[in-house]
């Protein structure tokens, strides 16, 4: 039988009730600079469980405090932070979702303001030095971040700092963890050619621009638990045509490469590493020809979700009624709704589905 929207996805030893997943969303709404989540967190992570997505993901988690975009970030980097995390993710079991974690480090994209406040680099006792498999820092208009390339002996710190989360991320009742090796943070920065200039065994070919990933998902798969699922989140490509980057070529072969290490799903973004990137097109779905060819050209049986650009039931059923993608990843559209699961039920008449669960204080509203 066909899937559709509301058929639960089972992966290793957990079943996500649906096939929509809050993509994960930086809320920068840490008090202070200690990386721990607050009221709002709380409430907005767990908004989503009861608005009926299949799993919520966390907004990018830095496994380091230096690894975090701005001051104002989420972190996992010691015991206090994976206490405060229990309490959401049991929030989120209890509303009927799956809790899961976008375990990260901003690499040279780290160190900078808020959004709303211009995204610049941090200047002064604010900002922290950043690192990078090469120091060249981002080009801002404005100023620079210091950035600094990475030791071996540094990169074994970052793949410890990655495995000590997970572990963390276990404690904490996460049930995916998601490796964000997309939007050129520290580890797309690693595999993209445009940022990566090394010639030691973490540069130059594909091999050795893949390294440090692939040891990062063997080294988690060993402390994560055999039935939880282990997401990879990438870019697809780089959005550059003009340069040597980082293409759908080369995706499918990491999905290749990542699939026996015991990565489960390939989650498919795009672009982020150079502000010169071309994107063909915003409009609906417009990452999700990435997916599809993941998803039909890698020789694993790898699951794949698509993002971006998804904001309709229609088009969320459909991605997963045509086989073009596992998962549903919805992110500003839950931000602007956060019962979109609820919503998209009612609206293809599914409400009586399986993966679907109105709360009972609603149940007169749906
Ligand atoms: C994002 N995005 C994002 N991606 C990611 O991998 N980790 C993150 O922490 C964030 N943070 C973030 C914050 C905000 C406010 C937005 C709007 C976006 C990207 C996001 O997950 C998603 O990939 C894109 O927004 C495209 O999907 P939609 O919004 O078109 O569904």
């Amino acid at each position: 039988m066909t899937a559709d929207l509301f058929a639960p996805l089972e992966l290793r030893g957990i079943e996500i009730p649906n096939r929509v997943m809050v993509s994960p969303m930086c809320q920068y709404s840490c008090e202070g600079r200690d990386g721990l989540p607050t009221d709002w967190h709380h409430t907005h992570l767990v908004s989503r469980a009861v608005g009926g997505a299949g799993l919520v993901m966390t907004e990018a988690t830095a496994v380091e405090a230096r690894g975090r975009i701005t001051p104002h970030d989420l972190g996992i980097w010691s015991d206090t932070h994976a206490d405060a995390l229990a309490e959401i993710t049991a929030s989120i079991r209890e509303n009927g979702s799956v809790p899961g974690i976008q375990l990260a480090h901003a690499g040279r994209k780290a160190s900078k303001t808020r959004p709303w406040e211009g995204s610049d680099p941090l200047t002064g006792d604010e900002g922290w030095e950043t690192v990078a498999p090469s120091a060249v820092p981002w080009p801002y208009e404005d100023g620079e971040t210091a950035v600094r390339e990475l030791s071996i002996e540094d990169i074994d710190g970052v793949i410890q700092s990655f495995v000590a989360a997970a572990e963390r991320a276990r404690e904490a009742g996460f049930g995916v963890a998601e490796i964000h090796a997309a939007h050129g943070y520290l580890l797309h920065e690693f595999l993209s050619p445009v940022t990566n200039h090394r010639e030691d065994d973490y540069g130059g070919d594909f091999e050795g621009r893949t390294r440090l990933l692939r040891e990062i998902a063997r080294e988690i798969r060993a402390v994560w638990p055999d039935e939880n699922p282990l997401f990879v989140r990438i870019s697809a490509t780089d959005w550059l045509d003009d340069r040597e980057s980082w293409t759908v070529e080369d995706s499918i072969r990491l999905a290749d490469d990542l699939a026996p290490l015991g990565v489960d799903l390939i989650d498919v973004s795009a672009g982020g590493v150079h502000p010169d990137q071309h994107i063909p097109s915003t409009g609906p779905g417009y990452q999700e020809r990435y997916a599809r060819r993941i998803k039909q050209e890698s020789s694993e049986d790898v699951a794949v979700g698509a993002v971006g650009g998804i904001t309709t039931a229609e088009q969320a059923d459909a991605l997963i009624r045509n086989g073009r993608g596992d998962l549903a990843i919805v992110g500003r559209e839950h931000l602007r709704d956060p019962y979109f699961a609820l919503h998209a039920a009612r609206e293809l008449d599914r409400l009586d589905a399986d993966g679907i669960e109105i709360p009972i204080q609603y149940d007169r509203a749906f």
